[in-house]
């Protein structure tokens, strides 16, 4: 007969935690400090215990629905029409940034591991001259974009537990880039237990649970949570701009796409690009059976579905998601406070499990949401095409594909491009080339003629 530890004030939780077999998390008790016990304790009161068994279901059985077709977007202009819906679009979308509705978004739970790197991934020094990190460039757009449109734009920041304070030093140390601090709100996004094989919990240390951040599908719950969506609806915001934080190259504010959305009366929108190859690793819009649409991830995309053909021989699930969205405040607030939640996903992993022998590898299971769980719960929604060249550059791995070379390499194109599209010629010695997006945050504000030096590196500022 197993003894129940007591500790007082936690009772109801020890509980809980022998009713669903999870005693072991107490296996080193007698060995801890008050302090360690506390820490344990308050740390299993965040485990909301009655979904474990339903996270462990989602092991045994697969719920992604397989059974849809592509998703219909608004492809880039190319008849009069449709150039002239892009320019009204366009009218619509700096009349609504104007009065102040929008608001930018950033998910940056993750860390820089893939990269090597020790810290949160916006700390990325990625400026192809100047080194400025991933958080500089987007804080610097923003900027640009509060001068371009005299207003100012609220700016959220996800982080999660293991990158938060790191986060907030940062931005603190470095003046919130000379942002309005009162409007950059930075919040945690919540934690969730991985399980192990039998479906139970995992020690980490002697007295903390194995968790990993719930997923960027959480941000919608944590805006909430965190009362920074309240703080958003009080200061007149109906648009968040999403994106995430390892893409350098993402348009923030987008007035084109801020119009269609407004136009469609959508809850949320979404940016597509057309896939490079088959195995991409980005999610693709698709309509369900239910005539729903949403994203199916690249992992989860059947081979043969990736590789499909349509009749003129191009990739029938073409469209890719670049996790660049528009949601509506309201769409938000009505999810975070339903009792609709967003579905999570399973990956099994290798997680490291305190023992008496220190820490050993065991295989697990993971939980996460995704944010694009959102599309398929909404009545309107909008997906518009863009260009890859001018969005897209994800900082994702050290070395080859989606990585720090190939990202620095197409910042330095698109800037090539914008010069080129002012007829301002760029010196042969030039090997490195970056503009600042206080000088130029798109081609238009590049002024009609100046001359770039003959040095090998050139930073436009
Ligand atoms: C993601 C998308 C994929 C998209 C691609 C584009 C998922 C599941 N897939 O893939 O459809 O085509 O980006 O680059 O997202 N994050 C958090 N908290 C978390 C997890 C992630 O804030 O708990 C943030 C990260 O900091 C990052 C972003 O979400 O900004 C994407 O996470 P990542 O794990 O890099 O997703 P990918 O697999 O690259």
């Amino acid at each position: 007969m197993v003894t129940m530890i007591h500790y007082k004030g936690y009772d109801a939780i020890i509980e809980k935690v022998y009713a669903t077999g999870n005693e072991h998390v107490f296996a080193f008790w007698d060995t801890l400090t008050d302090d360690q016990k506390k820490h344990l304790l308050q740390e299993l009161s965040l485990i909301n215990f009655n979904e474990l068994h339903e996270l462990f279901a989602l092991t045994k059985k697969h719920t992604i629905p397989m059974d849809f077709e592509p998703a219909p977007f608004t492809r880039l202009p190319q008849t009069p029409e449709e150039h002239k819906a892009f320019d009204h679009a366009k009218t619509v979308g700096i009349d609504t940034i104007k009065k102040g509705k929008v608001a930018a978004f950033v998910v940056a739970g993750g860390q820089g591991s893939r990269l090597g790197f020790d810290g949160p991934k916006g700390i990325f020094p990625i400026g192809p001259v100047s080194n400025k990190t991933l958080f500089q460039i987007h804080a610097e757009k923003i900027k640009a974009y509060e001068k371009k449109f005299g207003i100012s734009i609220p700016w959220c920041i996800m982080t999660s537990q293991a990158n938060h304070n790191a986060t907030v030093d940062y931005f603190e140390k470095h003046n919130f880039f000379n942002l309005n601090n009162d409007k950059v709100f930075i919040f945690k996004q919540n934690m969730i237990p991985s399980l192990n094989e039998e479906g139970k919990l995992i020690l980490e240390t002697p007295y903390s649970i194995f968790r990993n951040p719930d997923g960027h599908g959480g941000s919608l719950t944590a805006l909430y949570q965190s009362g920074t969506l309240s703080k958003l609806l009080n200061l007149g915001v109906e648009v968040l701009s999403y994106f995430q934080v390892d893409n350098p190259l993402v348009r923030i504010i987008d007035p084109v796409f801020i119009g269609f959305h407004v136009k469609h009366n959508a809850e949320v929108s979404s940016k597509a690009l057309q896939k490079a190859y088959p195995e991409e690793k980005i999610g693709v819009f698709v309509k369900f059976s239910n005539m729903r649409i949403g994203v199916v991830e690249y992992s989860d995309l059947p081979l043969v579905k990736q590789h499909e053909k349509d009749e003129r021989g191009n990739l029938r699930y073409s469209a890719g998601s670049i996790a660049i969205h528009l949601f509506n405040t309201r769409f938000i607030e009505k999810i975070a406070q339903g009792n609709i939640s967003l579905p999570f996903h399973v990956a099994k992993k290798t997680i490291p499990q305190y023992t008496n022998d220190g820490k050993n590898n065991i295989t697990g299971y993971k939980f996460e949401k995704f944010v694009f769980d959102a599309l398929p719960l909404t009545e309107q929604n909008f997906i518009l095409e863009t260009k890859r060249e001018e969005e897209f550059a994800p900082v994702k791995n050290k070395s080859g594909v989606d990585s720090v070379d190939s990202a620095q390499e197409l910042m330095m194109n698109l800037y090539k491009k914008w010069l080129l599209q002012k007829n301002i010629p760029v010196p042969k010695v030039v090997e490195k080339i970056e503009i600042s997006p206080l000088f130029a945050v798109e081609s238009d504000d590049l002024p009609d003629s100046f001359a770039i030096p003959q040095h090998k590196e050139v930073y436009i500022g």
